[in-house]
């Protein structure tokens, strides 16, 4: 191999593994708690990381990652609007940070990852402007108990996925269907959310280490299939419109760039419409299809890692702030599938970064398999598998896990 084919990435680079508390933790009471999903599935399990997080740390060092972004669940923490955070619970997150910091892992903690504790959502949940400070006073109270820990925060994880997948296309719970009203009200009440949030933990959150805040966003590319299709282009433009541009000015447009420190990006690829369909395993259409049209999926998108690039290049025009790839990975049962696509992926990233975005981590989705929401146990994102059959929940790692923790500790990668 020669020098050309090594891709070294920035000293203090963040290596790290990505999970959410509904689809890892198990014992949960939200929204989720009694979602059936498509393969008959739960998450009153899930990989029981409630139990086995010590366990799932000591896998994170074998694979030599630097950090973990994780959820703090909310409905744990509060039983009632304004309620003193519950102190069992809070120790828990507490035991967990710590022994991360022990293991030498950077946590970043993620507020808001596609759930509410119940009496948000008797309440309408986001569509309600009353869920913001409710919010707000959970966020205040967290900060002020975990900022000798946590420097990383991270406010809500893909408010368009959460807006869209649950008022748009029923989904998630509460599985509403083209409420387009609703979709942009949640979408501009997390965002006054985020903003006030933000403030709280630029200003009470620091304890020695300046803190970093920003939100998530979920970058998927729209495109027709056939270029020359006015009616595939039109719905392209509307998704990208909607989702994209709208939930990105509603975040970071104007004066509200300023709440934010760094951009948290999760991108895994992109949908082509052909006939108003959308061209992804994801949305129902056979693989066996989508292959004759030469596209390339996972289990769930089509990928475009030129993608990747596009997208850093247009943050950093539009925003010129730091970005971390809060989510990128892959869903299938193919592992030379997954390392060619995590190394094609790492090598626009690379890119990106020598054209001058200030990326400063990649987390892989996910560190387990894990209970993908409205598919249930089915998508096979995991470094580790987990084998859901045995009571003891045993985690193995996969061929990849070999690739990620080479390219972790080395902190570069081959291609
Ligand atoms: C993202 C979500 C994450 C997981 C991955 C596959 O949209 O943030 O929870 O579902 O996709």
């Amino acid at each position: 191999m020669t020098s050309e084919n090594v891709l070294r990435f920035p000293e203090n680079f963040l290596w790290g593994t990505a999970t959410s508390p509904t689809q890892v933790e198990g014992h949960i009471e939200n929204e989720w708690t009694n979602f059936i999903a498509q393969d008959g599935g739960n998450c009153r399990i899930a990989c029981d990381h409630y139990h086995r997080y010590a366990e799932d740390i000591g896998w994170m060092s074998k694979l030599g990652v630097n950090a973990y972004r994780f959820g703090i669940e909310w409905s744990r923490l509060q039983s009632a609007p304004f309620a003193p955070l519950n102190q069992n619970e809070l120790a828990r997150y507490v035991d967990l940070l710590d022994q991360l910091r022990a293991a030498g892992i950077t946590p970043m903690v993620v507020l808001h990852h596609f759930s509410n504790p119940p009496w948000i959502n008797a309440t309408g949940g986001w569509t309600n402007a009353a869920t913001i400070p409710a919010f707000v006073d959970y966020v205040r109270k967290l900060v002020a108990a975990l900022k000798e820990r946590v420097y990383l925060w991270n406010t809500f994880n893909e408010p368009d996925t959460y807006a869209c997948v649950a008022y748009l296309l029923g989904g998630f719970p509460p599985q509403r269907k083209w409420k387009l009203g609703q979709f942009r009200k949640v979408i501009a009440h997390m965002a006054r959310a985020h903003v006030k949030a933000s403030r709280i933990i630029r200003r009470e959150g620091d304890a020695g280490r300046k803190p970093e805040v920003g939100i998530a966003k979920n970058w998927t590319f729209f495109h027709a299939y056939k270029n020359f299709s006015p009616w595939d282009r039109t719905t392209a433009f509307g998704c990208h419109y909607t989702f994209n541009k709208f939930v990105l000015d509603a975040f970071l447009g104007g004066w509200r760039r300023k709440a934010s420190t760094f951009i948290g990006l999760n991108y895994y690829g992109r949908v082509r419409f052909h006939h108003f369909r959308a061209m992804i395993p994801a949305s129902g259409a056979p693989v066996k299809r989508l292959k004759d049209f030469g596209f390339i999926c996972d289990d769930m998108v089509e990928r475009y890692p030129e993608g990747m690039e596009k997208i850093l290049a247009y943050l950093h025009r539009k925003f010129q702030l730091p970005v971390y790839i809060t989510e990128h990975g892959a869903a299938s049962n193919d592992e030379q599938f997954r390392e060619r696509d995590l190394r094609e992926n790492l090598a626009a990233l690379h890119r990106s970064i020598q054209a001058g975005t200030d990326v400063r981590g990649f987390f892989y989705w996910s560190l387990l398999d894990n209970f993908e929401w409205q598919f249930g146990y089915t998508k096979k994102f995991g470094l580790l598998a987990v084998d859901f059959t045995d009571e003891k929940l045993t985690r193995s790692p996969k061929p990849l896990a070999e690739v990620f923790s080479a390219i972790c500790r080395n902190n570069l990668v081959h291609v």
